[in-house]
C-alpha cells in the first residue's frame, strides 16, 4: 500500500514488522531535526515548547488506531510496565481472589501477572481463551487479543463480554494488533488495553508503549507507579502525591523524548489509512502465504482462520531453515521449539512478496 515511504534494503523481503516494524524513510530526517533544532538550538526551552505534553498527544494518535477517544491513551514506559499498572489498578480494592491469564500468553504478561498476584495476594489461574470458565472469584482477565505464536484473533467482544457478565474487569494486550485491523476499545467497553509500537506501528527499536484508561475509570485509576509525571501539579514539587484528574496520571517519570518523537513521526505513515481496508489486506497477504506454503512445502501451518497478520509453520528444523531463509533474504523469524512466524505488514508487504517467500521456503524445506 505504501512500500515507497518505507526504507526496506533491496532484495530483502521483510516479514517481521510482528516483531520490529521497518523504518519510514523520513523518520531519519525527522530525528535531525529533533537533535539539532529542538535539543540542540531550543534546548531546555522545548519542554515547554511541546515535549512535556508528548506522551498525551501521541496517545491520542494511537487512540485513533484502536478505537480511543481523545483523552485516554498515553504513550511510555514498556508493555511490561503498562501490564503492572493496568492489573494493578483493575484489582485495587476487589475483594475477589483470582487473576485470570491467557494460558498463552507472552511470557512477560504472565511474569506481571505473578508479581501483582503476589503484591495483592491474589492467585493465578491460567486458561485459554476458548474457555475461560469464570466464576466471581474472577477479579481481572488478562487476555492476548492476537497470540503471539499462532497468530490466533481472539474475539475481542465475546471475551470483553464474558469477563463483565461475571464483574470481572478484562486488560487488553494489543502488542500484535494494534495497525492490524480495527479495533474498538470504547465501543467494546474494554477496561483497560497496553500494548507496545515497535511492531505493525513501526515506532522504532524499544519504542514507547501505551495504556488504555477510558475516561470513566480514570477518577478511580490508581497508578502503581505514582511517579511526578503523573501528579496534577508536576512542578508544583509538593511532598504529597495528588494524581492529575486525567489520563496523565497513567504516567510515571521523565518521558523517553527521543524515542517518543521517533515513533510520532512513524505515525504520520497511518494518518490516512482506512483500517478496514488495511485488515482486508492482511487477511489476502497472509491466506496467500498459506496456500503457496501449503502447496509447496507439506509443512503445518498452525495459524487458524481467525488470525492477525501473522502466519505461523512448524518445522522440526526451525531455526536453521529460518537462518537459511535470512540468508536468502526472506527475514522472518522463530519461536522455540519448532515455530516459523512470518508477519505480513500490509503497508510494505506485497503479493509477490509472500509468494517468493513461500518459493524460497519450499527450495530449503524440499
Ligand atoms: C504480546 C506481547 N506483550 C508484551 C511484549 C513485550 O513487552 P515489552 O514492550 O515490555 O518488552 C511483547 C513483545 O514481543 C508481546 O508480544
Amino acid at each position: 500500500m505504501r512500500r515507497e515511504l518505507f526504507d526496506i534494503p533491496e532484495g530483502v523481503i521483510y516479514l517481521d514488522g510482528n516483531s520490529l516494524g521497518a523504518p519510514p524513510k523520513h523518520v531519519a530526517e525527522r530525528m535531525q531535526e529533533v537533535i539539532r533544532h529542538q535539543w540542540g538550538t531550543r534546548l531546555i526551552r522545548s519542554w515547554s515548547e511541546g515535549w512535556w505534553e508528548t506522551p498525551q498527544r501521541v496517545g491520542d494518535r494511537i487512540g485513533r488506531l484502536i478505537g480511543a477517544a481523545e483523552g485516554q491513551v498515553v504513550v511510555g514506559d514498556s508493555t511490561s510496565v503498562n501490564i503492572f499498572k493496568a492489573l494493578m489498578g483493575a484489582v485495587k480494592g476487589s475483594e475477589r481472589t483470582e487473576i485470570v491469564v491467557d494460558e498463552a500468553t507472552f511470557p512477560t504478561d504472565g511474569y506481571i501477572a505473578q508479581s501483582v498476584a503476589s503484591l495483592t495476594q491474589k492467585r493465578i489461574r491460567a486458561a485459554h481463551p476458548s474457555s475461560l470458565d469464570l466464576t466471581e472469584d474472577a477479579a481481572v482477565v488478562l487476555l492476548n487479543q492476537v497470540d503471539y505464536r499462532t497468530g490466533a484473533l481472539n474475539d475481542m467482544r465475546a471475551l470483553t463480554e464474558q469477563a463483565h457478565a461475571v464483574g470481572a474487569q478484562v486488560v487488553w494486550d494489543l502488542c500484535h494488533s494494534a495497525g492490524v485491523l480495527p479495533i474498538e476499545l470504547d465501543a467494546l467497553g474494554v477496561d483497560y488495553a497496553v500494548g507496545c509500537t515497535y511492531k505493525f506501528l513501526n515506532g522504532g527499536p524499544g519504542s514507547p508503549a501505551f495504556i488504555y484508561v477510558p475516561k470513566h475509570k480514570q477518577d478511580t485509576f490508581e497508578n502503581p507507579l505514582s511517579g511526578w509525571n503523573g501528579h496534577r501539579e508536576p512542578f508544583g514539587m509538593k511532598p504529597g502525591y495528588e494524581p492529575d484528574p486525567g489520563i496523565a496520571r497513567a504516567r510515571v517519570g521523565t518521558p523517553d523524548i527521543l524515542s517518543m518523537l521517533a515513533l510520532d513521526a512513524a505515525l504520520d505513515v497511518w494518518d490516512d489509512v482506512d483500517l478496514v481496508e488495511l485488515r482486508e489486506r492482511g487477511l489476502a497477504l497472509t491466506a496467500l502465504f498459506r496456500e503457496h506454503v501449503e502447496k509447496l512445502t507439506g509443512l503445518e501451518v498452525i495459524t487458524p482462520e481467525h488470525r492477525g497478520n501473522q502466519i505461523s509453520v512448524r518445522s522440526p528444523r526451525a531455526k536453521a531453515v529460518m537462518d537459511e531463509l535470512i540468508n536468502r533474504g526472506v527475514i522472518g523469524d522463530h519461536r522455540p521449539p519448532d515455530i516459523l512466524r512470518f508477519g505480513f505488514a500490509p503497508l510494505y508487504v506485497t503479493d509477490d512478496d509472500a509468494i517468493r517467500a513461500a518459493e524460497t521456503l519450499a527450495e530449503i524445506v524440499n
